[in-house]
């Protein structure tokens, strides 16, 4: 155990692991540089809590020792702990058909090409909460041979997804929704909900992190839901990864950002066309 003073008011908390302000500032550069997050100073408490239990389970003393056993590992238990590392430090916020007018969008841009093959992505699909609510959407337009790609750099909220299992309360899910969409857990699954089979059949889950220097994610995509992750990252990052999107988009196909995310400075690769709907130049 371990006292510190806390700054503002001088009060003196005790502490399971010792956390020094050059450790917090050594795990900002490590997230920074896997994953692109700018952890500002603020989230000082954040990471010492959510890092604490990657700690505990792992049998560390101090954050000093946990970091150095990081850093000097290598092949596969390596790749583990730093995915593990990652897993901790994101921020999974997410719910079905959140910000609904993107999927109001959706529906509209589908009417005249509905009968096209469309390829899709959504690269922060979290829970799996955002790629199900695409994917509803895509089955009530009619696109039947429609495709998504749903990819996180986090691994464990991937596994949650795939697994297509929810409260049966679950916001944002209409009772028509739920009926056509969803099947209802019995007995022990009481108070779940299962995606159908045919839903999740529209969709492939994978890994992919958006810092990675090279994308081969095949076929040109019509369309990408990209929201709420790039809040994460610093403005030279935004532009990195606003590139590859334009890269893998195809020409005047539809990206889909986050509330507050604003990207109408790139206008060499993106056009606004509604609230937060940019299209492809
Ligand atoms: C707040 S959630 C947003 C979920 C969903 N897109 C939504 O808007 O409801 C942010 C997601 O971005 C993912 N993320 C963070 N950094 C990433 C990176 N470098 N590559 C891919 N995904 C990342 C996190 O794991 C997390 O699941």
């Amino acid at each position: 155990m371990t006292s510190v003073l806390v700054p503002s008011d001088s009060l003196e908390i005790t502490q399971e692991f010792a956390f020094s302000g050059a450790d917090f500032q050594r795990v900002q550069r490590l997230i920074y540089d896997r994953a692109g997050i700018s952890l500002h100073d603020g989230k000082r408490a954040m990471v010492y809590s959510r890092l604490s239990r990657r700690l505990r389970e792992s049998g560390q003393r101090s954050f000093a020792d946990y970091l150095d056993g990081l850093e000097r590992a290598s092949g596969a238990a390596a790749e583990t702990e730093w995915q593990e590392f990652v897993n901790c430090l994101t921020t999974n916020l997410t719910s079905f058909f959140r910000e609904e007018h993107h999927f109001v969008a959706l529906a509209e841009a589908l009417k005249p090409i509905a009968s096209q093959p469309l390829r899709l992505w959504c690269n922060a699909a979290s829970t799996g909460e955002e790629p199900y609510s695409i994917a509803m959407t895509l089955q009530e337009a009619g696109a039947s041979t429609a495709r998504l790609l749903a990819t996180d750099i986090d691994t464990k909220v991937l596994a949650t997804a795939q697994r297509g299992v929810y409260a049966a309360d679950a916001r944002g899910l209409t009772p028509q929704r739920l009926a056509r969409h969803f099947l209802r857990g019995k007995g022990d699954n009481a108070g779940f909900i299962r995606v159908k089979p045919e839903l999740a059949r529209v969709i492939e889950f994978r890994t992919f992190n958006l810092m990675a220097p090279s994308w081969s994610l095949g076929e040109p995509f019509d369309m990408v839901f990209c929201r709420n992750v790039m809040i994460y990252f610093d403005h030279a990052t935004q532009r990195r990864v606003l590139e590859h999107i334009h890269g893998v988009l195809k020409p005047r196909g539809l990206l889909f950002v986050g509330h507050s995310e604003n990207f109408t400075d790139a206008r060499d690769l993106f056009h606004l066309r509604g609230k937060t709907i940019y299209e492809r130049a």
